[in-house]
């Protein structure tokens, strides 16, 4: 691993380990990373390179060289439907420099961690209220019951929507995200639509809030002001969207992954129930050990040097969270290891909401909701257990990944008990 720093040298000159195809949830996953990762920060793989080693992801995500390569990927992988990548990636990913500080300005407050906090009560009680309809039974496909409409219920409520509405955007975050799920050439007209109808509702909600503002985010940013400078009707519109879009299907995934991986550790699960002190902690031990998002698109228009190696002009490469999470350089011998406790050696912590300038916006809110998902679960299903097994999406590679059935029983439990005590 102590590698001396040489001159940086074409990348096509550097012997690279090569990464084979290989799931999230692979068993040989670590051990296929681990080897590449021994013999260099970089690696061949699909379509490009992944960046395996820590220091190499970070530093890479804080290099304004590299650029989002979230649109490269896709029209390499054959869509160019342009009425479909005009919106791709969402504008704080898309925007660098002054234009990107500018928007991330103008709404860092309510994404704060004080700004989600105000949202506690709020997810609680919703929880409450979806394992209300289950309790008594003592079954539950989590996904359907609590996972897939959850974090949708979330930005709804932050955008200040009416619950009846509510329905109008899990169908329409369910048509968008055929982008991960599904074929999205042959789901394109019906991702288009859903497009178009989000656009028409939230310029009409803009309107309203202008004319009767509320206690919401979306009155917040219509009222935000820095030095002067407002956001526009299409730079609301294109915030709205992106934060339904980046705020939902990445949080359900992460949802699924994190339950399952605390189901599927009974020693870490009996200290979880023994403590739920433990619960922030286990929470970000879950992000780190398996993560949704497994790593990140970049991209270089023109040939660039990067500690050893020359990367020529349009190259695309891959940053993988999945292998800087275990890089022992941070985590120690036992970073393969799942443990509620764990504290990093070194570093800035997981990589899973990414780091540097466009680090995740929504990570306070995606962060409360898992704490309060796993907590409310742990308290309301006592002695849950998997039923069966957890399905899991097939797809690897680049998109958001996670479970698509997960069913388990618990003890038939009473109504929500509100004062338990955690945060
Ligand atoms: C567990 C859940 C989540 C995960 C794993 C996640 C992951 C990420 C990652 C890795 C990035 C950085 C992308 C890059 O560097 O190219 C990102 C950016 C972003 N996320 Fe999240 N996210 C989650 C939840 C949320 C939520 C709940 C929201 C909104 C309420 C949100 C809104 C955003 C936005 C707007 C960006 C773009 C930030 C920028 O470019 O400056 N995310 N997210």
């Amino acid at each position: 691993m102590n590698e001396t720093v040489t001159a940086p040298r074409p990348v096509d000159e550097i012997d690279l380990p090569v990464l084979p195809r290989f799931g999230p949830r692979d068993p040989a996953r670590f051990e296929i990373l681990r080897e590449a990762r021994e013999r260099h920060w970089l690696a061949r793989s699909e379509g490009g390179f992944t960046v395996l080693r820590y220091p190499e992801v970070v530093a890479m995500h804080r290099d304004a060289r590299f650029v989002n390569g979230g649109n490269v990927s896709l029209r390499r992988a054959g869509i160019t439907d342009e009425r479909f990548l005009s919106r791709r990636p969402n504008p704080f990913l898309r925007a660098e420099g002054a234009d990107h500080k500018r928007l991330r300005k103008l709404v860092a407050a309510a994404f704060s961690v004080r700004g989600a906090e105000k949202h506690r009560a709020f997810m609680r009680a919703e929880i409450d209220r979806m394992i209300d309809r289950v309790a008594a039974a003592g079954r539950a496909e989590l996904i359907e019951d609590l996972f897939d409409p959850f974090p949708t219920a979330v930005i709804c409520e932050l955008l200040g929507t009416p619950r009846e509405d509510w329905q109008l955007f899990f169908g329409w975050t369910r048509d968008i995200f055929q982008i991960y799920t599904g074929d999205v050439g042959a789901s394109m007209d019906r991702i288009l639509a859903a497009h178009q109808e989000l656009d028409q509702y939230v310029e009409e909600l803009i309107e309203k809030r202008r004319r009767v503002p509320g206690d919401d985010l979306l009155t917040e940013l219509i009222q935000a002001e820095e030095a002067g400078d407002r956001l526009s009707t299409e730079e609301l519109q294109s915030i709205v969207e992106a934060v339904l879009l980046a705020g939902t299907d990445t949080t359900r995934t992460q949802l699924g992954i994190t339950l399952a991986t605390v189901l599927q550790h009974p020693d870490q699960l009996a200290k979880l129930q023994g403590d739920p002190s433990l619960i922030p902690g286990a929470v970000e031990e879950s992000l780190r050990f398996l993560s949704s998002v497994g790593g990140q698109p970049r991209y270089v228009p023109e040939e660039t040097a990067f500690k050893d190696v020359i990367f020529p002009a349009d190259t695309l490469l891959q940053t993988n969270f999945v292998s800087a999470n275990v890089d022992p350089l941070i985590w120690g011998d036992d970073a393969e290891r799942f443990d509620v406790s764990r504290k990093p050696t070194a570093g800035n912590g997981q990589l899973t909401f990414g780091i540097g300038r466009h680090i995740c916006l929504g990570a306070s809110i995606a962060r409360v909701e898992l704490e309060e998902m796993l907590a409310t679960i742990l308290w309301r299903m006592p002695n849950i257990a998997i039923d069966g097994g957890v399905e899991w999406r097939a797809q690897a590679g680049a998109g958001m990944w996670g479970a698509e059935r997960f069913p388990v029983t618990f003890a038939p439990s009473t109504p929500a008990i509100q004062d338990r005590e955690f945060a």
